[in-house]
This record gives structure tokens, sequence and C-alpha cells, in this order.
């Protein structure tokens, strides 16, 4: 199952205690790469610090200098099992030849001539393929970008222009992009919204499906805020379109009700109102289905793909109706780059690699393996007051106290750094960042899945033992 690599002879053994010249933190007790071997990551961090601005946030001090399947090597030679898999960018796995393979042919091909010019076939190729495995039976097309927010940016006109109505339902607590329309459906202040307004106007935040967060049983009462909300704000009529993700990602892996989808459907469905449904984080797989929104058996008017779609390479997808899609006039839709041809050639090479290797199976059972130690934890740890996902996509979420789910915010950013010195790269999410979240390669080795979950376990005991003022000295 594991990908094979060109690098893997270079790796160093093994990232179980990966770091060579280990020497001892004093406030965590835990292992970190020695200071010898210290020096081209801390001039990497200072030249970062002085040359990039401090909004292109970082979870890490680490720089890859190369990476195989699951796993990511330093600057320094130190490998570290990625968890993170570039938030969810790398589904195939780091370096997985077959992408490199057939990226590396279209570059000595052609790098580009704009589809707006000449359009490449592997757009056309790319194009097809992607109307055949979203769900959905009815006539679609695809339009390409470059990344996550211009395939929301683009959804958005789509809609706008098909049903020429201007307001939009977004959800609270979701992530669509740092664009400015993206933002303006984006349902967190800090650090996306703060500062950056004003925002598009005629669009509105909804509270989304959330149980774990609300205290009654309607799970945060989104059904009666959403027919008070056509009631009181806007005509249902007057709606051109409602865009969702099917789990929210950045907010934590908030994993709606099985009523959700469909509900919104129907709703969509009664109103004319365009249903988009954004899988830029969920899909390829990494719900234990190609796309997140077939666990509803919900058909989505708009599907948008991105991150995971051509391995690291920026690309992005809007895959929808046929009719929809024509909408906006020649020339209203595209960009330079948009449909790139070494982009579409890794995007051919991913969904074939999908195929070959049965990852949207493994996503199921890289799922169970982490939700059945989650659980356990849960029983151990007081600090773990939720464990939750759908596939691969797991998270835990860290509180005080678990009747009032206060956040532990800074225990989750002290468990970060634990696992990174213990050789684990993870990341979190959530309205208060106090959610760890899974989003390793679902090609990562059953081996490897497992050594992985140890070091959460022990990064987990790391953590619950630290002081208040241990954690206030470590953050
Ligand atoms: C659900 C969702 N939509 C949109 C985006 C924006 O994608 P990008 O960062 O490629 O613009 C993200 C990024 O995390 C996302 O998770």
């Amino acid at each position: 199952m594991k990908a094979t690599s060109n690098l893997a002879a270079n790796r160093k053994p093994p990232h179980a205690n990966g770091h060579t010249g280990a020497t001892t933190s004093a406030t965590t007790g835990a292992t970190v790469a020695a200071a010898s071997a210290e020096t081209a990551t801390s001039a990497l961090r200072d030249e970062r610090q002085r040359y990039v601005p401090r909004g292109v946030f970082t979870y890490h001090p680490v720089f890859p200098a190369s990476g195989s399947g699951a796993t990511i090597t330093d600057v320094e030679g130190n490998t570290y099992l990625d968890f993170a898999g570039g938030i969810g960018t790398m589904n195939v796995g780091h370096s997985h030849p077959a992408v490199i393979a057939a990226a590396q042919a279209q570059l000595a091909r052609y790098t580009h001539t704009c589809a707006h010019v000449l359009t490449p076939p592997l757009y056309i190729e790319l194009a097809k393929r992607l109307t055949e495995i979203t769900p959905g039976d009815f006539a679609k097309k695809t339009l390409l970008v470059n990344s996550g927010a211009e395939a929301v940016e683009n959804a958005i006109k789509i809609a706008r222009a098909a049903t020429g109505r201007a307001a939009v339902i977004a959800f609270e607590n979701s992530f669509h992009g740092r664009t400015n329309l993206a933002l303006a459906l984006t349902g967190k202040v800090r650090p996306y919204r703060a500062n950056f307004g004003p925002f598009a106007p005629d669009i509105h935040l909804l509270p989304y499906a959330d149980c774990y967060h609300s205290d009654g049983d309607d799970c945060g009462g989104w059904r009666a805020a959403l027919e008070r909300f056509f009631l009181t704000h806007v005509a249902a009529e007057q709606v051109a379109a409602m865009i969702v993700e099917p789990v929210q990602g950045e907010g934590g892996f908030i994993v709606p009700p099985d009523d959700f989808l469909p509900t919104l459907r129907e709703i969509c469905t009664r109103h004319g109102i365009v249903l988009i449904i954004d899988e830029v984080q969920t899909g390829f797989g990494r719900t234990g289905r190609m796309f997140a929104v077939e666990h509803s058996g919900v058909e989505p008017d708009l599907l948008l793909a991105a991150k995971s779609l051509a391995a690291g390479l920026p690309l992005a997808a809007v895959v929808g109706r046929a009719e929809l899609m024509d909408a906006p006039l020649p020339g209203g839709l595209g960009g330079t780059y948009g449909g790139n041809p070494v982009a579409c050639a890794a995007a051919l090479a991913v969904i074939e690699v999908f195929e070959r290797e049965g990852l949207v199976q493994r996503a199921q059972r890289l799922g169970a393996l982490a939700l059945a130690r989650m659980r356990d934890w849960q029983r151990r740890f007081e600090l773990i007051g939720d464990v939750r996902g759908l596939g691969a996509m797991v998270a835990m979420e860290l509180v005080h106290d678990r009747q009032r789910r206060t956040p532990a915010a800074a225990e989750a950013a002290a468990l970060l750094v634990e696992a990174r010195q213990r050789g684990l790269i993870l990341i979190k999410a959530g309205l208060h960042d106090n959610v760890i979240r899974l989003l390793m390669p679902l090609v990562t080795t059953d081996d490897e899945m497992t050594h992985g979950l140890d070091i959460i376990e022990q990064s987990l005991a790391a953590v619950s033992a630290l002081t208040p003022a241990q954690l206030e000295a470590a953050h």
C-alpha cells in the first residue's frame, strides 16, 4: 500500500526517533534536534521572519528538503511522519512516482499555452474525468482554476449568472478561502475576516449543524434559523446559492447529522437555489468516499475540488450541471493559469492512483484505526472532550471542562510541539484552535499509522502532565 519513491533510499532511519544528536527541552522534557544540527533551520527561520510577512502563518519551524509517501525529511536530515499532508493536499502521498512521471512528461512537452489561447487536451480530458467521478447522474461541465478560493469565487459567479439572483447563504464556522468574496463566506473572524472588510454584500451566514457544541437536541438550531431567515431576512426566491462544507474542515472537523445535507438539498430544490458543496478539504477520498457528500446521497448542483486534486500542484475545479456552468458569457470564466497542463497531468495521475491503489478504501481503514485509538484515549485523558470524524478525516477536541467544553487551546498548541519533537507533524483546527485533526496521506501504512498514533498518545501524556506555568512558558 505504501507509495514507493525514488527518495526512499535516501531517507534517514527511522522517523521513530529520527533525530540525530538529540537534546532535552527544559520546558517539556522532550527530545529536540541538537544545536549543532539546527544551523540551517535557524537560519531559514530568521530569513523567513525577515522576508515573509507574518500573515503567512506556519505551524512548524521545520523546513522540508524531500518527501516520500507519508514522510517528510527536513533540511537537517530529520525525517518526520506527516499527518498534515499539506492540509489535506497530499492524499496520494509525497512524491508519488506516477504523479512525478506524469508531470515531468508534460513539463518536457510544453509548460503552458493558456486555455483561452490554445486549450491543452489534458484540460479537456481532466474536465471529462471529473464529471465522471463526481456525484450526480446528469450532464456536467468542469471549470479549472488555481486554488480553492478561486473555485469558490467562480461557483458564486456561476450561480448568480444562472439564477439572476444576488443573495448567498453560507455557514458560521466555515472556511472557504482568503480572497475577499471567499472571506465574506467564511464564518471565523480571527485571523481570517478581522481587518479585511468591507465584504461583498448580500452574503448571509447561518448556523451550521453542530451537535457537540450545542446543549439542546437541535444541533445548534440550524433548521429553525434557516426557516426564520427566509421569513425575516431574504425571500427564498432571491437567494442564488447556498455554499456548504459537507464536513467543516478548518472549523474543526464538524460532522453534521445525517439529515443536514438532505434538508439543504430539499430547500434548494424547492426554491431554485444552487447548492454548492465545497469539497476542497473533504474531497479526493479523505472521508472514505471519493467525495464526502456521497455519504448523504445528495447530488450537488456545483461541487468544488482542490487540494488533493493534483497532489500539491495548484489546481482546483468547479464541476456542475452543464446548464448552470454555461450561464456565464464566453470570457466570463477562466484566467491565465487555470488548467495548466502540468497540473492537469498530475491530476489525471492522481485519479489513476486512487483507483489502482484503492485509496478510498484505505481511508476507511486509516480512519478506523485512528478513531479506535482516540476513543480509548478519551476514556483515559480528561483533556479530550470529543472524538469525531468521517473516514480518515478524524479529530479530537481538547477541553478543560467536558461539561462546559472550555477550549484547551494552549494544550493543543503544546501537543503539536510535543509530537513534532517525537517526529510527527500535526496541525490544529476549530473556532478556538483546540482541535487536533488528522490529514495523513492515504498511502500511510498501518505501521506508520500506529507509530504516529503512539506518538500522539505519548504527547497527550506529556501535555496532560504540564503545569500551567510550563504551558505558559512553552507558548
Ligand atoms: C473547505 C475549503 N474551502 C476553500 C478553501 C480555500 O482553498 P485555497 O487555500 O486553495 O484557496 C479551503 C482551504 O483550506 C477549504 O478547506
